[in-house]
């Protein structure tokens, strides 16, 4: 089997430790992160019964010496990286606030996790993605990205400048794959600190899985997708 290095940020539950359980599955190995560092060794411990490799790196993807310290781990699975994961996300406000009552320090958190650093760790992580096969960067957004719902304004505006990031890299960077993708509304710790009283039926992270992995199987063109489409091509 060829390596398959993966570099995945915000790994630890949601989303990114469904995606992480589906790839584990799949034999990838991975570099996983989380800031909270007992619930990502947890998490990494469950995902080696698989018996792939698994580095857990504690931190803040904000931080640029702990975005290098990622890289870094990947590069020491095997010297390419076949996919890179934006998913670490800050919702600035918690619970979500109209945009009248958003303060600029709570805005410019939701841009520093969901833009800069997304764009700090694929900057980091490009030579390793371009030197293998080469490798895709999924950034993780959300129908806020495009839709226009009250008292999502500033983290809906950070996941439309993420899509953005992801549009221009797949044009600057041709022989990689970008996948800017909406996971849809999920069962997550995320969805209930933005809405603390919708407590509504919304699906778990591990039934938007398969969207993302017929987008590693099939490689479609760069683009932003939604996980629910992608499950049907
Ligand atoms: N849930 C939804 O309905 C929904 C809908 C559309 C899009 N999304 C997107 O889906 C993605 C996953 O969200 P989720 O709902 O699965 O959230 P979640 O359950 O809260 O998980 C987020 C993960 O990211 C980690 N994380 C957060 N901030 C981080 C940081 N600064 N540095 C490193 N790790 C960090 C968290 O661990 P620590 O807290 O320990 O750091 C956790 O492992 C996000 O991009 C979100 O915007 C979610």
């Amino acid at each position: 089997m060829c390596h398959a290095g993966r570099d995945h940020h915000g790994a630890s539950k949601g989303l990114g430790y469904a995606l992480g359980a589906a790839l584990a599955r799949r034999g990838w190995d991975l570099v996983l992160d989380a800031r909270t560092a007992p619930v990502l060794e947890a998490s990494a411990g469950e995902l080696r019964r698989y018996g792939t490799r698994v580095t857990a790196v504690p931190g803040d993807v904000t931080d640029p010496r702990h975005r290098a310290g990622l890289v870094s781990a990947a590069r020491e699975l095997g010297g390419s990286l076949d996919l890179l994961v934006s998913n670490a996300s800050a919702l600035g406000a918690e619970p979500l606030v109209r945009l009248e009552e958003l303060r600029p320090d709570a805005l410019r958190s939701a841009l520093e996790t969901n833009v800069v650093a997304a764009l700090g760790l694929v900057q980091e992580a490009l030579p390793l993605l371009r030197a293998g096969a080469p490798g895709a960067v999924v950034a993780v957004s959300s129908d806020a990205a495009a839709g226009a719902y009250e008292t999502w304004g500033g983290y809906g505006a950070s996941k439309a400048a993420l899509d953005q990031l992801a549009a221009v890299l797949a044009v600057e960077e041709p022989e990689l794959r970008v996948w800017a993708v909406d996971p849809g509304d999920m069962r997550t710790d995320l969805y209930a600190a933005a809405v603390p009283d919708d407590d509504g039926p919304r699906p778990e992270p591990d039934e938007v899985v398969p969207g993302f992995l017929r987008l590693l199987d099939e490689r479609p063109p760069s683009g932003r997708y939604t996980a629910a489409v992608a499950a049907r091509r």
